[in-house]
């Protein structure tokens, strides 16, 4: 919180519950870094109270608010206006207050690809299919993430089949294609990416059954799970020589067209933000 004066900016975060947010320490951290007047608070919001808790934000002179589970869905429906993204995506992270009308977006797809383009920049398109696992609301913002900068075939797993179908069918059966869940060593074949999107491997628990030996040597191994930072995937990745992505970037990169756009102020990932998320996440 670095608040000035009576015209400090507001924004925050919605969710229920919220105390887990790493959200606030993300924003603070920029607003504080960049001496901006301004403010982003946890909003602990009950899902029968989101409508009328949204409505009010912008009478309070919030400039925007992210909203997080389970508010992302209703938040969909509730918006004036809706950008691309988020009506493909099936969700909505990041809401902006504009003229009386309310804003919505989804910035998952973006953060996840500035993150691996920041912490893979060896990583081509042209490398090789991508493996994702899982087809939750992770996957799908990944998939569209990834179909937009034209790779040309996901090989989509997940343990209940039918939610992979559907999720092809939706996204684009043409480059999306399903594969049984147990052939998932198999799929790992010429890829040049794989992402986790499950969450096998959060916590320390139940971690993803995954053999990586056929997947070629300058393939990119993935995981959208931050706790722990390193995965027994990632770890298993790191010991065939593999470059590893972990899931902190992520969370960070899609937090940025928000900020810039309530605040007005560009930013950026850096080492001391990064090492000051760590030390929250092993605390
Ligand atoms: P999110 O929105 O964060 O992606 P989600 O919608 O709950 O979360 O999706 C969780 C993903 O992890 C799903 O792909 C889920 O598989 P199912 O669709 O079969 O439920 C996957 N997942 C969770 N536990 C799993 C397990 N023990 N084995 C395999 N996949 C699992």
């Amino acid at each position: 919180m670095t608040i000035k004066s009576g015209k400090a900016k507001l924004a925050g975060v919605m969710g229920w519950p919220v105390s887990h947010s790493r959200s606030p320490i993300l924003h603070g951290y920029w607003l504080k870094k960049h001496g901006i007047d301004g403010a982003y608070v946890p909003l602990a919001v009950k899902p029968d109270q989101f409508q009328d808790a949204l409505r009010a934000l912008p009478q309070l002179g919030f400039q925007g608010v992210n909203v997080t589970v389970p508010h992302k869905e209703q938040a969909l429906r509730l918006v004036d206006h809706l950008d691309d993204l988020a009506a493909r995506i099936g969700a909505v992270n990041t809401i902006l207050f504009c003229d009386g009308q309310i804003f919505g977006q989804n910035t998952d797809a973006f953060g996840f690809m500035e993150n691996l383009r920041d912490r893979a920049p060896m990583w081509r398109v042209s490398n090789g299919p991508a493996v994702v696992l899982g087809a939750g609301g992770a996957a799908r913002a990944i998939i569209v993430g990834l179909l937009d900068a034209g790779v040309n075939e996901i090989r989509l797993l997940n343990r209940t089949l039918a939610r992979a179908d559907q999720l092809a069918a939706e996204l684009g059966p043409q480059r999306i294609k399903v594969w049984p869940w147990d052939q998932r060593d198999q799929a790992l074949a010429e890829a040049g990416l794989v992402v986790n999107t499950t969450t096998l491997g959060l916590n320390g628990t139940d971690p993803l059954d995954l053999a990586l030996d056929l997947l070629p040597a300058q393939a990119v191994v993935s995981d959208i799970v931050y706790t722990p930072l390193e995965t027994a995937l990632l770890a298993q990745a790191k010991a065939r020589g593999l470059h590893t992505v972990d899931g902190l970037g992520m969370l960070i990169h899609q937090a940025r067209p928000g900020f810039e756009a309530w605040f007005g102020q560009a930013v950026s990932p850096d080492d001391e933000l990064r090492a000051m998320l760590v030390a929250d996440l092993t605390a």
